[in-house]
């Protein structure tokens, strides 16, 4: 039996096996709500097999949304439509996930397919386009290009009103039944931008020394798990680096994953980059030594980056670099990637809907007795 199709538990939750769909924005709510987009394309990935489903960054103020397109839980009409999804993936044996965000100062940016703000005043309605000036730890733009505005800087009482405003779209992911929420501290979003000295300038107790850039996020994990059940794991998505000289580093992450721990953390999605200027050039298995690297400090780690092969997502697990393997793309390619994993590696374990599994059985059963 492969480790990539084996269980795996993490507080009460017992994944069925160690493949995650990473969270994957998909600029198609209005005003912040789910829909049927949402729905059919997280529900192919409960009946391919994945482990667990992670509904895409989730903002936990409007303003905090990357597009006007971008999904929020920061009011509670918001959660009937996530609740749906969250039901029937785990109907499906998979567990429902869903990453909590603030996009901070790259928020209110076009739609990527779109390029640019072009939507004609007959779309605007339609679409729900909205437009807003984005906040951010300081006034400095992510890049000097139209898409990206210069945000304006939280002042002292509004960084400290977050860590309750990340609690009410925790909760809200509990109240729409949710098994795993996973906390957006990666990117160049706004709590990677409180961590890096490039973004951030503040001479308040949230900026300067690494534990001021630190302290944001770690007030955010404590707020989070005070309202997220203990039976149920919390995920932390860090740039591990940001990849920009005298930037965010490894060391620095090794400090706030032993951090993060300590408050409950259980899990850390170890990404990187997304600050503008990082050189980092992704490769197949880019980010593994990422997720190497923080698993030394006993917590668990999940790998993601150009993962797109089962022997490559086994031997991750099987080297002790990751104990779960995010799959971004090659999901959206082959949303049934975990059970033609489990074919490819031998595996007899048969996560199929009944529905179509008897069927797919059938078919290779007629080609194995034409071949002889
Ligand atoms: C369409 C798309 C949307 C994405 N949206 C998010 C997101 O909402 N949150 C996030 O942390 N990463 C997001 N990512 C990054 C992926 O989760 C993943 O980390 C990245 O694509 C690398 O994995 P891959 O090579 O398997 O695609 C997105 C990626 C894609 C392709």
């Amino acid at each position: 039996m492969s480790l990539l199709l084996s269980p795996f538990t993490l507080r009460d939750l017992t994944l069925r096996n160690r493949l995650v769909v990473s969270p994957m924005c998909q600029y198609s709510a209005v005003h912040g709500m789910a829909n049927d987009w949402h729905f059919a394309h997280l529900a192919r990935f409960a009946l391919g097999g994945f482990g667990a489903v992670t509904v895409e960054a989730t903002a936990v103020a409007a303003e905090g949304r990357i597009t006007y397109g971008c999904m929020g839980l920061w009011n509670d009409a918001q959660i009937e439509p996530l609740a749906r999804i969250a039901g029937f993936l785990r109907s499906q044996g998979a567990a429902a996930a869903i990453q909590i965000g603030h996009a901070g100062r790259k928020a209110a940016t076009p739609l990527w397919w779109r390029g640019s703000f072009n939507e004609t005043a007959a779309e605007k309605p339609l679409v729900g386009f909205e437009h807003w000036q984005p906040v951010a730890p300081s006034a400095i733009a992510h890049i000097d290009q139209p898409d990206y505005q210069v945000p304006r800087a939280l002042t002292l009482a509004e960084v400290q009103a977050l860590p309750a405003a990340f609690a009410a779209a925790a909760t809200r992911a509990l109240r729409a039944g949710f098994d795993i929420v996973e906390l957006h501290g990666a990117h160049g979003y706004l709590l990677s931008q409180f961590l890096s000295p490039a973004a951030n300038h503040r001479t308040d107790a949230y900026g300067g020394s690494l534990a001021n850039r630190m302290r944001l996020m770690l007030e955010v994990i404590e707020a989070m798990r005070a309202v997220w059940p203990a039976a149920k794991p919390l995920f932390l998505r860090l740039s591990v680096t940001d990849g920009l000289p005298g930037g965010w580093t490894v060391a620095d992450s090794l400090v706030l994953a032993a951090e993060a721990k300590q408050r409950g953390v259980d899990v850390i999605d170890c990404s990187s980059g997304g600050l503008a200027g990082a050189v980092i050039t992704p490769a197949p298995g880019f980010q593994v030594p990422y997720a190497q690297a923080l698993r030394q400090t006993g917590i668990a780690t999940m790998a993601v980056g150009l993962i797109t092969d089962p022997r490559q997502a086994e031997a991750v697990l099987q080297s002790g670099h990751a104990d779960l393997v995010a799959l971004g793309r090659t999901a959206l390619d082959d949303p049934n990637f975990p059970l033609h994993a489990a074919k490819a590696l031998g595996d007899t374990v048969d996560q199929w809907p009944r529905q179509a599994g008897f069927a797919v059985r059938q078919r290779d059963a007629v080609l194995a007795k034409a071949a002889g």
